[in-house]
């Protein structure tokens, strides 16, 4: 019996995440320096820990509200009105999920109709993708690598007026992989031209907290009803592990996800819950310190990049450098990537794994230690110099 028959068309229609496909590839190689994972390398803060310790030793064990505590919503709600002016109820607008991982699948599950268009400015999260696929959705992707990896209010007209099947928008930002980011003004010329549309905008902005150059906007501020906003604490706080996500979005849209939740996961983990109330009401600067670390390091690996003689994007949030492959080869960031992998022993991922605009290039996660990026910098230059 051919057991494919029972794969439906849109698992069939997807790949295994790109990024951890390319990070397994060349994790066993001996020495390699690991610059291919968003993962923060701090640990979570002590009073966070502290919440769960306790949580645990008071028997929080059990289910929880489905929906997420309702001390969680609260702590998420005021954490993004005091910091972003956002205001959502925590009752009927606040959805806490297992990262924004469970969001992301959650949301489109709840949103799309087979055929239904979303449009997604590349090089861009490889995971978009994949969740527009699984209920039936194309993606429609804008590549902004000619516009310095921003959507621009033009193209972003342009491809809204041919393309009527189109829902939803995704922007994440600052983004990964690029680091670029979109002040207010810029915001305010993308919505001026969406409000005019039946569409809604996904902003995942998960990378909030991690934004140097001034102060990070969220998108909801503009067109509150007609977005759903994703955050968490996986980068703020250095929580990947902990699996906490947050949706903010109006009630209509809300529910809707929220019972994709339910059947996904129904509750989150009770003592990371008890974290994330701490983190949310009593957390707010965590991550300024590491934030400052970030700005050295992105500092210290664009220097090294451009003494390489390799162009990049300015990041100006998140921790991630995108930036072109050497010119001997030709262009291929996949052949780019073993090579560097296997010869100098520095681990990125290839930009072709970010769709449109993304060959070419690579991603460098400078969420490492200082040490580390210094030696991987190091081991680049001589890399491109051995190929030249
Ligand atoms: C842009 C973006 N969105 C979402 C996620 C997933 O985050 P979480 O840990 O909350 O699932 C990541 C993780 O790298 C990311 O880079």
């Amino acid at each position: 019996m051919d057991l494919k028959q029972f794969v439906s068309r849109g698992a069939g229609s997807i790949q295994p995440d790109a990024i951890s496909t390319f990070n397994n590839q060349v994790a066993g190689i001996e020495g390699l320096i690991p610059l291919t994972l968003g993962e923060p390398d701090f640990s979570t803060p002590e009073h966070v820990k502290e919440a769960a310790i306790q949580a645990i030793e008071q028997n929080q064990s059990h289910y929880t509200n489905p929906q997420g505590l309702p001390a969680l919503r609260r702590a998420a709600a005021d954490y993004v009105h005091d910091k972003y002016g956002l205001n959502y109820d925590p009752d009927s607008e606040v959805l806490a999920t297992a990262g924004v991982s469970e969001a992301m699948l959650c949301t489109f599950l709840a949103i799309l109709n087979p055929g239904d268009e979303v449009i997604i400015p590349t090089p861009a999260f490889p995971v978009y993708e994949s969740v527009v696929k699984v209920p039936g959705g194309r993606p429609v992707f804008i590549d902004t690598s000619n516009d310095g990896f921003k959507l621009t209010p033009e193209k972003l007209k342009q491809t809204l007026a041919t393309h009527d099947k189109a829902k939803a928008i995704i922007l994440n930002y600052p983004s990964n992989p690029t680091g670029v980011t979109y002040d207010q003004d810029e915001l305010t010329a993308l919505a001026d031209v969406i409000k005019a549309y039946d569409v809604v905008v996904i902003s995942d902005e998960i990378y909030s907290e991690l934004t140097y150059d001034h102060a990070h906007f969220s998108f909801a501020r503009l067109l509150p009803d007609q977005t759903i906003t994703f955050n968490g604490l996986s980068k703020s706080h250095a929580m990947t592990g902990w699996r906490i996500g947050i949706v903010f979005a109006k009630p209509t849209l809300l529910s809707e996800i929220f019972k994709m939740h339910m059947f996904a996961s129904f509750s989150l983990t009770a003592n990371a819950q008890y974290a994330a109330i701490e983190a949310f009401n009593n957390g707010r600067n965590d991550a300024e310190p590491m934030k400052q670390v970030y700005i050295q390091r992105r500092d210290l690996v664009m220097k090294g990049l451009k003494a390489a003689g390799l162009t990049s994007s300015h990041p100006e949030g998140a921790f991630y450098i995108f930036a072109s492959v050497p010119k001997s080869f030709n262009g291929d960031s996949m052949k780019f990537g073993l090579a560097l992998a296997k010869e100098a022993r520095v681990g990125v991922v290839p930009g072709v794994g970010f769709g449109p605009g993304g060959e070419g290039s690579f991603r460098l996660s400078y969420a490492a230690s200082t040490e580390d990026l210094t030696e991987a910098v190091k081991r680049i230059q001589d890399f491109v110099k051995k190929h030249e």
